[in-house]
């Protein structure tokens, strides 16, 4: 296929939610350059569209796979240079789900491995079927996580797990990536997974999408940033929230004691 083929990226609308599937089942949605290209490019549509997007649900195709890392046959052809590359192409992808004013939640449908969970852990949430399974299984190439596994899944579950799912590759469950806080939540089936995705996002829709868009902006910038940095992001962030018109809305409504009509500006 050619880079950025809209047929690799699916995008469905929702309402005021979008739906991003990853169409690639026969790899198991494996994350060529075209797939991360289109991805990114699928993000950058939805940032375009600005409040009219209040929430995004990522997910795999197929019944398979979220996804299943990077694309190996791709990977084996790559020189250093290249090979770097594709991991700055990657950072980028998730440095546009990250930067989203609304949030995203991953909804792993089977196998998250290697840059498949390194881009659930961009989303904002992971929500899994009980059937999924979660690794970084790259030393077991020769290779190392390249997509922000050193980064966000020590942030998600903490360095010494973080350490060892890295080294030893293995691969866990839903229900120990539920106790390790890197899976949210779990469902049954694919049915209850995206249904729950939508009930979490339509609870957050119905507050001020500012303050969200707020609040993931502070929430992703002071992620692994010292406290002192931290804690002047969240001043900047409290006192962005005082210039909105949602925060004068929704501190009369409750003195008025009446529901609150949010714009989101
Ligand atoms: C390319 C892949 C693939 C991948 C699966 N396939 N994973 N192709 N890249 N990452 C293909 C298989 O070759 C096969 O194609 C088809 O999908 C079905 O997979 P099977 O292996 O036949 O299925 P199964 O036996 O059920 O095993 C499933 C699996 C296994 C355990 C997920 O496929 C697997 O281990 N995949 C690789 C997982 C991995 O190592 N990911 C990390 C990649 S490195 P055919 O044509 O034979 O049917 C990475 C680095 C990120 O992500 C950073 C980069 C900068």
């Amino acid at each position: 296929p050619e880079r950025g083929d809209a047929a690799e990226v699916r995008l469905e609308r929702d309402g005021h939610l979008a739906v991003v599937t990853i169409d690639r089942p026969k790899a198991l949605n494996a994350l060529s350059a075209s797939v991360l290209t289109a991805l990114g490019e699928t993000f950058d549509a939805l940032a375009a569209e600005g409040p009219a997007v209040r929430g995004v649900i990522l997910t795999g195709a197929g019944g398979r796979a979220f996804v299943a890392g990077a694309d190996i046959v791709a990977l084996s052809e790559l020189t250093p240079e290249q090979g770097a590359e594709l991991g700055r192409l990657g950072h980028r992808v998730a440095a546009t789900i990250e930067s989203l004013a609304a949030p995203v939640i991953a909804c792993v449908d089977g196998f998250a491995l290697g840059g498949g969970l390194e881009l659930a852990l961009a989303c904002d949430l992971i929500y899994a079927t009980d059937a999924s399974s979660f690794g970084q299984p790259e030393v077991k190439l020769g290779l190392v996580p390249g997509f922000g596994g050193t980064v966000r899944l020590p942030r998600a579950v903490g360095l010494a797990r973080a350490k060892e799912l890295i080294y030893t590759g293995r691969r866990i469950d839903a229900a120990e990536a539920v106790a390790a806080g890197l899976v949210t939540r779990s469902f049954p089936d694919r049915e209850s997974l995206l249904a729950g995705a939508r009930t979490t996002l339509e609870q957050v829709a119905e507050n001020s999408a500012s303050a969200v868009a707020i609040a993931k902006r502070v929430l992703v910038a002071a992620s692994g940033t010292p406290t002192e940095t931290a804690t002047q992001l969240e001043v900047r962030g409290f006192e962005d929230a005082f210039r909105t018109d949602d925060m004068r809305e929704g501190v009369a409504a409750f003195i008025e004691k009446r529901e609150p009509r949010f714009t989101g500006s």
